[in-house]
């Protein structure tokens, strides 16, 4: 289940942590997996339980407390619209409907092709900047309005190649 690279890489985030604590690494671990295999199917869970002496349950809790844990085969593009209060009170929920529509996905659906995969998040902590975005869990794109949305879409497309 685990590479040796993988089990490298695991390694390096443990010695991050004083001897013994080497639990405290589960988030990055986790992270490792996920970028790795783009999701955290059960038996990398137990596999990393293994590897850091873990109980499975406490990394499963880890896993289904942070949203930013896969728990099941996404497309290549997660695209995360944040649909909290404030951003609902500019245009969130607008957004997200307007790319499930334009993408032909209920919310958290996943596009025929696997490209990308559409689901609300919780507050991002830019409510200011709303509509408020999330691209695989790493970057945050601002005012996104229908075009900016459009174009974000048709951008991916292109480089991806792949036609609407
Ligand atoms: S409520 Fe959307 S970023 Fe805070």
């Amino acid at each position: 289940m685990l590479s040796d690279a993988t089990k490298e890489r695991f390694a390096r985030e443990v010695a991050k942590y004083p001897a013994g604590h080497q639990q405290s690494a589960v988030m990055a671990c986790l992270s490792i997996v996920q970028q790795e295999q783009g999701w955290v199917s059960p038996e990398a869970e137990e596999a990393i339980a293994d590897y850091l002496s873990m109980a499975p349950i406490a990394v499963r809790e880890v896993t289904t407390f942070y949203n930013m844990y896969n728990q099941r085969r996404l497309g290549k593009y997660k695209l995360n619209v944040c649909t909290n209060l404030p951003c609902q009170l500019r245009d969130g929920q607008s957004a997200l409907e307007h790319l499930c529509k334009a993408l032909g996905v209920e919310d958290g659906g996943t596009t025929a092709d696997g490209l990308f995969t559409v689901a609300k998040c919780e507050c991002l902590g830019a409510c200011a900047d709303a509509p408020v975005m999330l691209v695989n869990d790493r970057q945050m794109l601002s005012y996104m309005s229908k075009d900016k949305l459009n174009e974000l879409v048709a951008v991916i497309r292109s480089e991806e190649g792949k036609a609407a």
